[in-house]
């Protein structure tokens, strides 16, 4: 995301695909399932939908014209379009905090996944029963070292082509595995409901039940929302500024979010069955898709044990790659700033934030071992850092965007780029409904969910 190189997308898949690389990652198949499981399943999975829909969508139509009409990085954008006002230069700093403390822990389930990577190459899992898999992750991560080592791998690994500028590669490389990872989740999905006493978890995601319907709900699906899209934190504006402006965006955004919000559901009904066949807690956090997983894997390896150890190393390979790609687009941001504001060189920049990375991250994945008793405000590190990013600082420049672009920027600006000048017919006759959403309905449901989080 080389904020000096202007670059534009060739065509609406090459806009899609680019913001769905960011958009799909751990947040869809690791993160999902599990605040599925923790905040009342299918209740959970009904109020994501409709956020995702309702607010997130037009928060992300926002933050696509915001960089489109700005035509530079998300830090910049808003001093642009505001004409240098110094509280919207304040705020554009904070797309370059976000990101920077999501890569710090992002980077640990990037190594769980280079960990389980490894274990599916020596066909650790064909035999694994419920309790084992439960155990096999249980003894990785409350394990000193090796967690912190494959966290500090993967980042490294992400840095490396972060400096190198071989960003491009990964990238094409992450438009095949993408497809690979969406059909091998299906394959999973297919084997995970057909295990003995996965109709229980199934019945989990499509029944609601409606007593578990909290405040906090709300809070956790809208985090889960913006966190899932890229949102609040810069990604989305700075692919915005290289969308052509002949682009239909009510279409490519509606692309993204609806490829994003089938991507999370699959992954939901991937795993929460066999999370229920496999008698595992559903509540059980952070780890669910390993414990879960691997189970599956151990099952279709009864039947076909070859193919069995082939899906598993390469659905693996797959998470690494999005994985990868998403917390290169975070590591970018980071990076272009030291560069461009402080006058580092690129390696010196990438060097600095595998450093404040790795030493932060490593906190966190220590908090799953040796400094699980560390509590603030009762939450681990790892929980806290997840929550401060997704529950509060998402929320916050989320909202910051959304009265950006429903109160300063003139209605003719945003009509203009929502309509492309008025020249799509649909998008003008259908404007008055996105007005409404991003000038009313999405601040004050942001502004409400996000006190909401204090008063949990
Ligand atoms: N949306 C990504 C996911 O769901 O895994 C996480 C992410 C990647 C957020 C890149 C922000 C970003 F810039």
């Amino acid at each position: 995301m080389a904020a000096n190189k202007r670059e534009k997308f060739g065509g609406r898949l090459a806009v899609i695909l680019a913001m769905a690389g960011s958009a799909i990652g751990l947040g869809n198949i690791w993160r999902f399932p599990y605040m599925v499981g923790e905040h009342g399943g299918a209740a959970f999975v009904v109020v994501y939908v409709i956020a995702t829909l309702l607010i997130s969508l037009p928060v992300f139509l926002s933050e696509v014209m915001v960089g489109r009409r700005s035509h530079t990085n998300a830090r910049d954008a808003f001093a642009r379009l505001s004409r240098h006002h110094p509280f919207w230069k304040g705020a554009g700093y904070l797309t370059i905090v976000i990101p920077t403390l999501i890569a710090c822990y992002y980077s640990v389930i990037g190594g769980w996944s280079v960990e389980y990577f490894l274990k599916s190459c020596s066909a650790a899992f064909i035999h694994t029963t419920p309790e084992g898999a439960s155990a096999l992750f249980g003894s990785f991560v409350s394990d000193t070292w090796t967690p912190v080592l494959m966290h500090l791998l993967f980042l490294g690994l992400t840095v490396l082509v972060v400096a190198g500028g071989v960003k491009s590669g990964i990238e094409k490389f992450s438009k095949v595995t993408l497809p690979v990872l969406f059909v091998l989740i299906l394959v999973i999905l297919v084997y995970s409901v057909s295990l003995p006493g996965a109709g229980e978890g199934v019945r989990y995601l499509l029944h609601p039940d409606w007593s578990e319907l909290t405040p906090r709900t709300f809070a956790y699906a809208m985090g889960q929302s913006f966190y899932s899209l890229s949102l609040g934190m810069g990604a989305i504006i700075t692919y915005g500024s290289y969308v052509s402006k002949k682009e239909n965006i009510l279409v490519t955004s509606a692309g993204t979010a609806v490829s994003d919000l089938l991507f999370a559901i699959m992954a939901g009904f991937a795993i929460m069955p066999a999370v229920f066949a496999a008698g595992i807690e559903p509540g059980a956090g952070p780890g669910l898709i390993f414990q879960s997983i691997p189970y599956v894997f151990a099952k279709m390896g009864v039947d076909l044990p070859v193919l069995s150890s082939l899906v598993a190393v390469i659905f693996f390979l797959s998470i690494i790659v999005a994985a990868m790609t998403s917390c290169i687009s975070l590591v970018e941001v980071g990076v272009s700033f030291l560069m461009e504001r402080a006058g580092m060189t690129r390696v010196r920049a990438c060097l600095l934030l595998y450093l404040i990375c790795g030493g932060l991250g490593t906190l966190c994945s220590l908090s799953f071992g040796p400094l699980a008793d560390v509590r603030v405000a009762g939450m681990s590190i790892f929980d806290l850092f997840d929550w401060v990013c997704s529950n509060i600082l998402l929320l916050l420049m989320g909202l910051l965007v959304v009265i950006f672009v429903g109160w300063i920027l003139p209605r003719r600006v945003v009509h203009d780029e929502f309509t492309n000048r008025g020249s799509i017919a649909f998008n003008d006759r259908i404007f008055p409904v996105f007005w409404f959403l991003i000038k009313w309905v999405a601040p004050i449901a942001v502004l409400i969910i996000f006190f909401t989080n204090f008063i949990l």
